[in-house]
């Protein structure tokens, strides 16, 4: 097959992502540019669906631009155009799908619609080394945790997922009970390396429930109490419940990635999502898949969290494995789409 140029385009969220990937063995990904809303959400505590859609129209074709710039490319060359078709917010994906079924519609290209989750669980294949199919995949994102067994791409086995909170949402929501501004996940974990191993002691939820099943919300409960019952933490009685919050949920995380590894027989654990930039939590598995001599790979900080290379990526990917493609045009997108149905 002739080597192909894919644009990604990603706007599920709260970022706008575009990223150009060649399947050329000397290309890869040639350029990629992110916008983060952060800042616009952050004086309402969460993402504002309507503010999200409008904020991606405004990026979508500066970010192109410089996506083209960077890489000396034109959208002549394009071969296909891929997006995240879901899950995510209805208005905020309508503005990348409508935008990128457009523009291959004028371009003369197919598209690939692409989901959300498929470009975190293959972001790790953007590294050096690799992963080799078949691995497991932990994913923790702000929306989701999820263990999957991924045989090859499209082919993704789900083996446990949190019945409630996402792992993402509960540092988010934590975070915020501690006074720190959306999202704070980052902000808690940098919290938590101050704090005092052991001080404050939470559960560890369904640490020992024999299924690979995770559940956050009890956890952020327990938080809640604890909060209250000291009235208003100082900077350190803060910094403990960060760490007492941090370990607990790590704990759950480790034990339940390394048991999914053993189950499966499998060498190799990669970790997707922006959760997967969490220190504490590379640090801990890092240490116990070398006791069960196995490797953990995770995708560059840069592409833990939402991107359009990820999205290039899969797009690229699909498109090589003859899958997905459709002809420009008429489109749908899938705010809501279980990962299974891919
Ligand atoms: O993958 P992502 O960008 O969003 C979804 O697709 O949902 O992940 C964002 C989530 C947020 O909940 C954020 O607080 C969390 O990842 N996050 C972190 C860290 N960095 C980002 N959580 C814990 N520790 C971090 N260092
Ligand atoms: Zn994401």
């Amino acid at each position: 097959m002739p080597a192909m140029l894919i644009l990604g385009i990603e706007s599920s969220c709260d970022e706008t992502g575009i990223a150009l990937y060649s399947t050329d063995p000397g290309g890869g990904l040639l350029a990629h540019a992110l916008h983060s809303q952060i800042l616009m959400h952050q004086e309402y505590g969460g993402v504002v669906p309507e503010l999200a859609s409008r904020d991606h129209i405004r990026r979508v074709v500066p970010l192109l631009r410089k996506v083209l710039t960077d890489s000396g490319r034109s959208l002549k060359e394009l071969d296909a155009i891929a997006y995240t078709q879901g899950p995510g917010l209805a208005g905020a994906l309508l503005v990348g799908a409508a935008f990128a079924e457009g523009l291959a519609v004028a371009l003369g290209v197919p598209t690939i619609p692409v989901h959300h989750l498929e470009g975190h669980l293959l972001s790790p294949l953007l590294s050096d080394p690799p992963p080799q199919f078949p691995f497991i995949a932990l994913l923790v994102s702000g929306g989701h945790s999820q263990l999957m067994r991924v045989a090859g791409v499209g082919d993704y086995q789900l083996l446990g997922e949190t019945l409630d909170d996402a792992a993402g949402e509960a540092f988010d929501k934590t975070a915020k009970l501690l006074g720190l501004p959306y999202p704070g996940g980052a902000a808690l974990a940098e919290m938590a390396e101050r704090g005092t191993p052991g001080a404050v002691k939470l559960p560890r939820p369904m640490l020992n429930s024999g299924d690979l099943d995770f559940s956050f919300s009890g956890l952020k409960t327990a938080v809640m109490l604890k909060v209250r019952e000291i009235g208003s933490p100082d900077a350190q009685q803060s910094a403990d419940i960060a760490r007492g919050f941090e370990d607990a949920i790590v704990d759950v995380l480790v034990k339940k990635a390394m048991r999914a590894v053993k189950d499966s027989g499998l060498r190799q654990l990669v970790v997707a999502g922006g959760v997967g930039a969490n220190r504490e939590l590379r640090r801990r598995l890092d240490a116990e898949a070398h006791i069960a001599r196995c490797s953990v790979f995770y995708p560059k900080l840069e592409f833990c969290t939402d991107n359009g290379a990820m999205i290039a990526l899969a797009g690229a990917l699909r498109f090589q494995a003859g899958a997905s493609i459709k002809p420009a045009g008429a489109f749908a997108v899938r705010p809501r789409w279980p990962l299974a149905e891919v």
